[in-house]
């Protein structure tokens, strides 16, 4: 089956579901945002905060082709931001089949309201933000996704055994 990569919007459950998935299809699992974090022994916000967006966008774009050359049969769930660029996105057909977990901007609000981690929806307006940001991204990550599952409105369990049903 080769590898399964799982994208979406932050908050939309890749890193739980990939945990999962990686269980029922014995594959191992692996996240970008944690070997960005490993390789540069910071926190994806100190990372921001220090070197600035653009900065990780090419620390996402390393980790990616790394993984291209590396990774067999793996899960992979990448940030919410990679498949963005274009590059990125082919980079993820060749890496193997892309799932989209896709959730609506009021999910992604609920689950996120009291996280810190997450940069680029600090400070003021957050709904605004993720609203804003999501239809900027929603295009590009139809385009790069094999497979959509929509998550709202689901558990854990259901949305990993439609993924199962549907590789
Ligand atoms: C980002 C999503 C985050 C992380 C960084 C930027 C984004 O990952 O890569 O904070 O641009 O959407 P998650 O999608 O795992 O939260």
């Amino acid at each position: 089956m080769g590898n399964v990569i799982l994208i979406g919007f932050m908050g939309c459950g890749k890193t739980t579901v990939g945990l999962k998935l990686s269980y029922r299809l014995r594959k191992t699992v692996t996240d970008t945002d944690k070997e960005i974090e490993k390789e540069e022994k910071r926190s994806i916000s100190d990372i921001f905060a220090q070197d600035g967006e653009a900065y990780f966008r090419e620390k996402e774009t390393e980790c990616l082709r790394r993984l291209t050359e590396t990774a067999g049969n793996q899960i992979i769930s990448v940030g919410g931001g990679l498949p963005m660029r274009e590059i990125n996105r082919e980079l993820l057909g060749q890496l193997g089949q892309v799932v989209y977990l896709r959730a609506k901007a009021e999910t992604i609000y609920e689950r996120l309201k009291y996280d810190a981690t997450r940069p680029l929806l600090q400070g003021e307006r957050p709904q605004e933000k993720i609203r804003i940001l999501m239809e900027q991204r929603e295009p590009n990550y139809e385009k790069a996704a094999d497979i959509i599952v929509d998550v709202d409105g689901k558990d854990f369990e259901q949305i990993v055994s439609e993924i199962e049903r549907r590789l």
